[in-house]
């Protein structure tokens, strides 16, 4: 008998165990569910890729700094949740959206037709277009010029896919590399005729290395680009969240003071 009650227990113990294996599994789950604070605020984590300064890069301390953590910040503010950043990577951003391991991803990222098939967007924040850059003393004057020459981009970036419009998708002349400012510099070490990137990070690198000899060339064969925040597909609340938040500091002139653009 009494041997019949430890066994009862043990498997009500074992029981008892799964059952909080479960809960455990439920509070760090890969779904996009966020996790709660201390303050029992929301805390949403973001994906993104340091080195877009200045939309996201890192300071000295290592904390990602940059339009992109204020913009979003600011509509936590107004929305009462909180944000935990990340630098994970360009294509991770992507894919861990995509997967539920990440919450939103902030990255510069422009809403394109093909993107919104597998994410949701914002309503976009910023109004952006691709530039070509070039070594000062380069004779390129145009995208069209570009169609037979050696272009460098960041990997599946619209600047990417715009290299691959122009010269087919798999062109041998297109070298995609991680970063934005990674192509800059292969290009200024002669391994190709030109870059391809968003404006006001071109801007921003020139200005960040004012001894590299380089010359931007403004093309209107570049569509405008406009920057939204994307999270997993069809996950609603957090869209409705960051569109009510994003409305109000439209409103109230804040994003206007951070992004330092007229852009509604
Ligand atoms: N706007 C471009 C795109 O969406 C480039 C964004 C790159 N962002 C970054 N943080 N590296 O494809």
């Amino acid at each position: 008998m009494k041997r019949n009650l430890t066994m009862l227990l043990i498997v009500v113990a074992a029981f008892t165990l799964v059952l909080a294996g479960c809960g455990a599994k439920d509070n760090t789950s890969a779904g996009s569910e966020p996790s709660e604070g201390g303050d029992g605020k929301k805390v949403y984590t973001v994906g993104t890729e340091a080195t877009f300064a200045p939309f996201e890069s890192l300071d000295d301390k290592g904390n990602i700094v940059g339009i992109d953590v204020d913009v979003l910040q600011a509509i936590a503010d107004e929305m009462g949740f909180e944000v935990e950043w990340k630098n994970i990577g360009w294509e991770p951003v992507f894919q861990t959206v995509k997967n539920g391991e990440i919450n939103i991803g902030g990255s510069g990222i422009t809403i394109t037709e093909d993107r919104q098939q597998t994410f949701d967007f914002t309503e976009p924040y910023y109004e952006s277009q691709l530039l070509i850059v070039v070594k000062e003393d380069s004779k390129i004057k145009s995208l069209a010029e570009l169609k037979d020459k050696k272009v460098s981009v960041q990997i599946n970036a619209t600047g990417h896919m715009a290299a691959k419009k122009l010269q087919g998708e798999s062109s041998k002349n297109i070298m995609a590399y991680d970063t934005q400012p990674i192509a800059i510099q292969e290009m200024l070490n002669g391994n190709v005729d030109a870059a391809i990137g968003d404006n006001a990070v071109v801007y921003e690198y020139i200005k960040a290395h004012p001894k590299d000899k380089l010359k931007v060339i403004k093309d209107d064969a570049f569509e405008k680009e406009y920057y939204g925040f994307m999270v997993q597909k069809g996950n609603k609340e957090l869209l409705d969240l960051l569109n009510e938040g994003l409305q109000k500091i439209k409103e109230n002139g804040k994003l206007k003071e951070i992004t330092g653009s007229d852009f509604k």
